[in-house]
């Protein structure tokens, strides 16, 4: 089957079978290979991408359900590490091994459209993503500093 999906703003014509998992398209069919695979199943979030603005996990999304929803992965955050979490995560030195860090990234970038100032708890609640390497207080500090907020604001 052929597809038209709409990825970073510019549209695709993919052919592939209605039940391959999002991920898959954009790694293998359109080469955007920051987006990560990690369990595969919905509960990592390496493969973290926006739908429509809202978080998605692309290795749960068939191809066929994205529909005319708008794809924004992590490429799409800034093309030179000029947006402000990307500053912030290398401000903090963030990354560990670095692969659950796009996923990372994106989730993070869905947290501050919806909520300017995060606390923690705001933080421990949405982001759900998994890191192996436990880099979560580093995370909680960049997002913290992604959003300007003070130092006591951060404590
Ligand atoms: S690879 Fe998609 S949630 Fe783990
Ligand atoms: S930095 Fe290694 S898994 Fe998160």
């Amino acid at each position: 089957m052929s597809y038209c999906v709409s990825i970073n703003g510019t549209s695709h014509q993919v052919d592939a079978d209605a039940d391959t998992p999002l991920l898959w398209v954009l790694r293998d069919c359109l080469g955007l290979t920051g987006t990560k695979f990690g369990c595969g199943i919905g509960i990592c979030g390496a493969c973290t991408v926006h739908l429509d603005g809202q978080v998605a996990r692309s290795c749960t999304v068939a191809l066929s359900a994205v529909g005319k929803a708008r794809v924004n992965t992590i490429e799409s955050l800034s093309p030179d590490r000029s947006h402000r979490l990307q500053q912030a995560w290398i401000a903090e030195q963030v990354p560990q091994c670095g692969y659950c860090q796009s996923g990372m990234l994106m989730a993070a970038a869905a947290l501050l459209k919806e909520n300017p100032k995060p606390s923690d708890a705001d933080i421990d609640a949405t982001m759900t993503n998994l890191c192996r390497c436990g880099t979560y207080n580093r995370i909680r500090r960049a997002i913290k500093r992604a959003a300007g907020m003070s130092v006591a604001e951060q404590a």
